[in-house]
């Protein structure tokens, strides 16, 4: 099997905090960052009943927590005494959903970048889940470069263009559509994030020459991506981001292993 290094000037983030080794989007999954070494975490924010920004991607907490219901119906005091990390293995018993300050300190103490998406399902006030969010970054006092907002949803992020201008914005696209640089343009964005399965290098080139920084999620095997890089694509948005650390393809899934 022929063995690749990995190029040192990689970037990496990790997709919910270090989800392949602690339960996603806990303090536990955002500290496993800082233990690696990296520098940008992604979270899910969106709003709990009463209207403060917490962290978790479904709709629901079913999946990841020992209750039921949605966040949006929930206080953030029912929120918290939930379990966010039984789930997903004994060891991380007691951890709970965090709120955005919570995570926000955490990276402040780290120096970790955060890559806030604003999740929206239907129903949800974005005005409002932006309105808060930029409460509590600005009551924290958070440094502009510490944050980079995305969303699936252009209108939260023209919001976040109204209200906090000079944090970074990143549209969220599975796949990027035919009129994106217009969108991204109106928007005034830094930063394309999309799935790496539908990119291919003559999008990859054609978002990097326009200027924007190229994101993709969530790539969990590195070879996987490997051509990406020469693409010109700038972040791997995942949930095993020590595996593009590893300095050879012990990673390489078996249906990728060279002849
Ligand atoms: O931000 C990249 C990625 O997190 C978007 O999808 O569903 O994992 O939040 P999702
Ligand atoms: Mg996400």
């Amino acid at each position: 099997m022929q063995m690749k290094m990995v190029k040192k000037s990689m970037k990496i983030t990790a997709h919910r905090g270090v989800s392949s080794l602690a339960p996603e989007n806990t303090l536990a999954a955002f500290e496993q960052a800082a233990l690696l070494g990296l520098d940008w975490i992604e979270i899910d924010v969106q709003l709990s009943q009463d209207k403060v920004p917490v962290v978790i991607h479904d709709r629901t907490v079913n999946r990841c927590t020992n209750g039921r219901g949605r966040v949006a119906d929930m206080s953030v005091q029912a929120l918290k005494a939930l379990d966010a990390g039984l789930w997903f293995g004994d060891a991380y018993e007691g951890e709970s959903i965090p709120t955005l300050a919570e995570t926000l300190l955490l990276a402040q103490k780290h120096d970790l970048t955060v890559n806030v998406e604003l999740k929206h399902y239907e129903g949800d006030d974005i005005d409002l889940l932006c309105q808060q969010v930029k409460l509590v970054m600005t009551e924290l006092g958070i440094a502009k470069e510490q944050v980079l907002f995305s969303s699936f949803s252009t209108q939260a992020l023209t919001v976040m263009q109204r209200i906090m201008p000079t944090i970074r914005r990143g549209q969220l696209w599975q796949q990027i559509p035919d009129n994106a640089l217009a969108i991204l343009d109106e928007l005034d964005a830094y930063s394309v994030h999309c799935d790496f399965h539908f990119l291919d290098e003559r999008t990859a080139r054609w978002i990097k020459s326009a200027g924007y920084q190229l994101y993709c999620y969530t790539p969990n095997h590195p070879l996987l991506v490997e051509s990406f890089w020469e693409w010109g694509v700038d972040m791997m948005i995942s949930d095993v981001p020590q595996d593009y650390q590893s300095q050879s393809t012990a990673s390489k899934p078996q249906e990728f292993v060279d002849a």
